[in-house]
């Protein structure tokens, strides 16, 4: 069992923040989740941590990181830098979902906010799970595949220039120790579309955890370290539903 850094960013599919993080709890693990602005949309916070006095323990959003700036309050010396914090509690960093946004900055190393931040002080032999999320256009679109590609170059290998974007999502995930991608799967989406771009199951990002880990489960049995993760595309129960 490990200490999970939800990253969750602005795509519909952060509705479903509340079951993920209720399922890696679930499967045993300590999850803390931070938020960006954007994500806040999706979801209510209470649905996290019932209890108000808890919601630091569990969400953290940007305003953590600048405790009383609204009341004209500066940085003390010896005050804890939230984004570096989370870096060194956190042994696993999953986001999702990501939507096409932050995906870009995660390629670029813009750092604006908590999540990016720690993006960007991640500490590289640990392994960051990816769930991204978006309307199809967008998932079709050369960014994609240039952005995922990116990463896998950050990451210290560089994919063959010939591969499409599925094929960097496969060469990431055979390849990369540190990085894997839990692919979108098709489905009607929320915004009317219907094709690639929803997030996966909740079940299968849950299972890429475990399976980096080496824990054993449901989906996927037995595997190893960095083994060969969940499924990708498979639609579960709620297949049909519509999200992105
Ligand atoms: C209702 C609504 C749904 C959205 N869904 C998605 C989505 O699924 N994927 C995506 O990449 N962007 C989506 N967006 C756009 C992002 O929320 C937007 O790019 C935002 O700036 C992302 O900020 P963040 O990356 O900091 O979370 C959506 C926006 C709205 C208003």
């Amino acid at each position: 069992m490990a200490r999970v850094l939800l990253g969750v960013t602005g795509s519909v599919a952060a509705i479903r923040t509340p079951a993920l993080l209720a399922q890696l709890r679930h499967a045993g693990h300590d999850v803390k989740v931070v938020a960006t602005q954007a994500a806040l949309y999706f979801f209510d916070p209470a649905e996290l941590a019932p209890s108000g006095d808890q919601r630091r323990g569990v969400l953290i959003v940007d305003e953590d990181e600048w405790p009383g700036r609204a009341e004209g309050r500066r940085y003390q010396r010896g005050d804890p830098v939230v984004h570096i914090e989370l870096r060194r509690w956190a042994e696993v960093l999953v986001i999702a979902p990501l939507d096409a946004n932050t995906l870009a900055k995660l390629a670029c190393g813009l750092a604006d906010n908590c999540l990016t931040c720690v993006w960007r002080a991640w500490e590289s032999a640990r392994p960051v799970i990816l769930a991204p999320a978006m309307n199809t256009l967008m998932w079709e679109h050369p960014l994609t595949r240039r952005h995922l590609a990116q990463l896998a170059a950050d990451s210290g290998l560089e994919p063959p220039a010939g591969l499409d974007r599925d094929g960097v999502i496969a060469w990431i995930n055979a390849h990369c120790r540190r990085l894997r991608i839990v692919p979108p799967q098709a489905k009607a989406l929320a915004c009317g579309d219907v094709g690639m771009g929803a997030m996966a199951e909740v079940e299968a990002i849950v299972a890429a955890v475990n399976a980096d880990l080496g824990i054993p489960d449901r989906h996927t049995g037995p595997c190893g370290p960095f083994g060969k993760g969940p499924p990708a595309n498979v639609a579960g129960p709620n297949g049909a539903g519509q999200e992105q």
